[in-house]
């Protein structure tokens, strides 16, 4: 079978499955097997195709048409222009948060504007904490765009840790990210050894050694903290495509109930560690904006604010610590 037969083919079979998006996933599913890029399948309609490209192909679309997500059985995932790991481990990261990097990138320069200081725009001497750091895109994608910041990502699952440290070496800013298993920015009292001074040496940790900014890291302040936490209620799982709730991590998806309740606490600690003039960055689940905001409306926050995504929905609750 040539190109154009094989992806009419496939094409037809996700859409038969109602599969979102189906002959995007379906191209996406064949330059994989391929190992080829977009340009060279249009261009090359009548190749054919070999018979174990074209049995691996099927058995790609036969699992996406069940229900398994595409960047499942790519393994990989695009965001702010760079490519992610993916495992069914952690959350695929999603085009919303990259808001999140927007908005922390702007916060950070007005700060520097205000303070009359010429624009660090390499981000000298920040130091910036993700939490929930997942495939470590927030971290990461920051970190790009700041080659002079340190950073201190956290997540509850070390499966998630080893797929960011991964993700940090892929995208060669292993030796600026500090990886560590924690329950937001708290560690279980003894769990922690000697942590790296943050900025100062290599990245040494292995994604399951404990440490923490409230023992080891006593001192520890940020200038930044960013956070993607889980924020879908339980009771909203039975409206969830099922690429979403049967394959993607339970612990990435739902922050309780409700799914604002993890906020409540990031924002106490966030109270606890951010330096004065400290930019805390949230994204919000969909309906997270009227429990959210208003704990926030204390006299340690100045400059609320909140940003909405593409499809008008309010994304991104940024805040400074007074
Ligand atoms: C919505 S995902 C976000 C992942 C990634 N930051 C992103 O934006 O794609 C939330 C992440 O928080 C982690 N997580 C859940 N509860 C946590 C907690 N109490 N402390 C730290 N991380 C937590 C999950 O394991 C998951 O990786």
């Amino acid at each position: 079978m040539d190109v154009r037969a094989t992806l009419k083919n496939g094409i037809a079979k996700l859409r038969e499955a109602d599969v979102p998006s189906f002959t995007l996933a379906a191209e996406l599913l064949l330059l994989h097997v391929l190992g080829r890029s977009r340009t060279w399948l249009y261009a090359h309609p009548e190749e054919i195709i070999s018979d174990a490209e074209l049995q691996h192909f099927f058995e790609l679309i036969n699992r996406r048409a069940a229900g398994e997500p595409t960047q499942h059985l790519t393994g990989k995932q695009e965001f702010w222009g760079l490519e992610f790991e993916v495992t069914p481990e952690v959350l695929i990261p999603r085009p919303e948060t990259e808001h999140v990097i927007e908005v922390a990138l702007d916060r950070l320069a007005l700060r520097e504007i205000r303070a009359g200081r010429p624009q660090k725009s390499a981000g000298e001497g920040l130091q910036i904490a993700d939490i929930g750091t997942g495939s470590g895109c927030i971290a990461i994608a920051l970190a790009k765009e700041l080659p002079a910041a340190y950073f201190y990502a956290t997540d509850i699952s070390p499966a998630a840790l080893a797929v960011a440290q991964r993700n940090a070496q892929r995208n060669a800013v292993e030796d600026r990210i500090h990886f560590t298993e924690a329950n937001l920015l708290t560690i279980p009292v003894g769990a922690q050894q000697a942590a790296p001074q943050l900025g100062n040496t290599a990245n040494s940790a292995s994604p399951a050694v404990h440490q923490s900014p409230a023992t080891a890291h006593q001192s520890q302040l940020f200038d930044l903290i960013a956070s993607n936490p889980p924020y879908i209620g339980r009771r909203e799982a039975p409206s969830l495509p099922r690429e979403v709730r049967d394959h993607e991590p339970h612990s990435a998806l739902f922050g309780g109930e409700e799914g604002y309740e993890l906020y409540a606490d990031l924002i106490i600690q966030s109270t606890q560690h951010l330096k004065p003039g400290g930019i805390l960055v949230l994204e919000l689940g969909h309906n997270s904006l009227p429990a959210v905001q208003p704990l926030l409306d204390t006299p340690a926050w100045a400059n609320v604010g909140v940003t909405n995504d593409l499809a008008g929905i309010p994304r991104v609750l940024a805040a400074e610590r007074l």
